[in-house]
């Protein structure tokens, strides 16, 4: 199955409310509404409602959050709940990105309970998984993967999974100039896609999106998307420049 390719783009803790408006004045002007693909931009909270505004003639365009936490509601003070997301205009929630996982220790425990209360709220979880680099030189990455898939996946009904979105991203590309070859992308996405085929069926598996992130840029990112079994794109820096990002969209 050929599935229309999106293209994500993850802020991390950069662009205000002000920054984010400049960068849709120029980013929209130079990327005209395209139907062949689906663009995600997962602002930060605090940015959220400028990016909605800034976007809000554009149904190509998709905002999502980039955490959400672990419980639905209640007194976690400096937390965002998936409930919030929704109110907000959400229709994507970024679970179990390399950075929660590595710098804020999130377990697998956390995205089985994250995605489970983002498709309760009828978000589209959109599942980061990928190994460190000790891990890839331990020959572990398909085991490592598959772990963090199959964590994911635990509480969600079979429909949910059929409909979630995964990125693989290795930890030791993202933020490094280093990517994984598109050969490499493909074999780990194949092993996604066959965990997911035994969980819900290889037709129904056919039709979720896998993404590729880490490092990719204007120069890298036709040919990443154009490997077998890349849906998508997931890129953090090269994300931030109205310009470089306009580029990257149209790959
Ligand atoms: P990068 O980040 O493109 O800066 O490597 C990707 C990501 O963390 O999603």
């Amino acid at each position: 199955m050929h599935l229309k390719p999106i293209i994500a783009a993850n802020w991390k803790m950069n662009h205000g409310p002000t920054d984010a408006r400049a960068f849709l004045q120029r980013f929209l002007a130079q990327a005209p509404r395209q139907h062949d693909r689906t663009l995600v931009f997962f602002p930060s909270a605090l940015t959220f409602s400028a990016v909605m505004e800034s976007v809000r003639e554009r149904p190509d365009i998709w905002v999502g959050v980039q955490n959400v936490y672990s419980e639905a509601q209640g007194a976690y003070t400096g937390e965002n709940s998936v409930l919030m997301a929704r109110d907000a205009g959400a229709r994507v929630a970024l679970i179990g990105h390399s950075e929660r996982r590595h710098v804020f220790g999130e377990t697998d425990a956390a995205t089985t309970k994250k995605c489970a209360l983002v498709s309760q709220a009828r978000l589209v979880p959109m599942l980061c998984v990928g190994e460190t680099l000790a891990e890839r030189e331990a020959g572990a990455t398909a085991a490592v993967v598959e772990r963090q898939l199959t964590a994911g996946i635990a509480e969600l009904e079979d429909p949910s999974v059929a409909t979630m979105m995964l990125a693989y991203e290795p930890v030791w590309a993202i933020g490094t100039g280093r990517t994984a070859t598109p050969d490499d992308a493909s074999d780990i996405h194949g092993v996604l896609r066959r965990a997911l085929a035994a969980r819900i069926g290889e037709k129904a598996a056919a039709g979720v999106p896998i993404l590729y992130g880490g490092s990719v840029n204007r120069g890298n990112a036709a040919t990443l998307l154009a490997a077998p079994e890349v849906d998508g794109l997931l890129v953090g820096g090269a994300s931030l420049d109205p310009d470089a990002w306009s580029s990257i969209v149209r790959s």
